[in-house]
């Protein structure tokens, strides 16, 4: 019988960002983001689970690849964000507060694109050991 499993590769990286929202006045920004609105950002290690569900091939006893799991990871996701300033030098967040939540949104949407619907099952992206958001189909 074939099992459905999911199977998950942990990352981490490194970035800096600043919580500001432009539908926000400097003084609503400042209340509700205190230090974390500070002009000059400041730095998080973040972590980043991706995993993805899928049936155990009979032939090679996998799901995935682990190294083009990897490879994709690193291609469409640590690129564009690891030692970057994710306001400054990541297009989406541009016009849009990296919050992790929308972090997690942007990543997913990368990771979406380049795994597919099939395969790509949920996303966790860890801002500190205590704060995460995940995101899953
Ligand atoms: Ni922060």
């Amino acid at each position: 019988m074939k099992r459905t499993v999911n199977l998950t590769r942990k990352e981490s990286f490194a970035a800096s960002h600043r919580l500001h929202s432009n539908e926000l006045s400097d003084e609503e920004n400042k209340k509700l983001f205190g230090k974390c609105n500070h002009i000059h950002g400041h730095g998080h290690n973040y972590g980043l689970d991706v995993t993805v569900r899928g049936e155990i091939d009979e032939k090679t006893g996998i799901v995935i690849n682990l190294v083009d799991l990897k490879d994709i990871i690193h291609d469409v996701v640590m690129t564009k964000v690891d030692h970057r300033h994710l306001n400054l030098d990541v297009e989406e967040f541009k016009t849009m507060n990296p919050t992790t939540e929308n972090l997690a949104l942007v990543i997913w949407n990368w990771l979406d694109a380049a795994i597919g619907e099939e395969l790509l099952y949920e996303v966790t992206v860890h801002e500190t050991d205590k704060n995460s958001v995940t995101i899953h189909r």
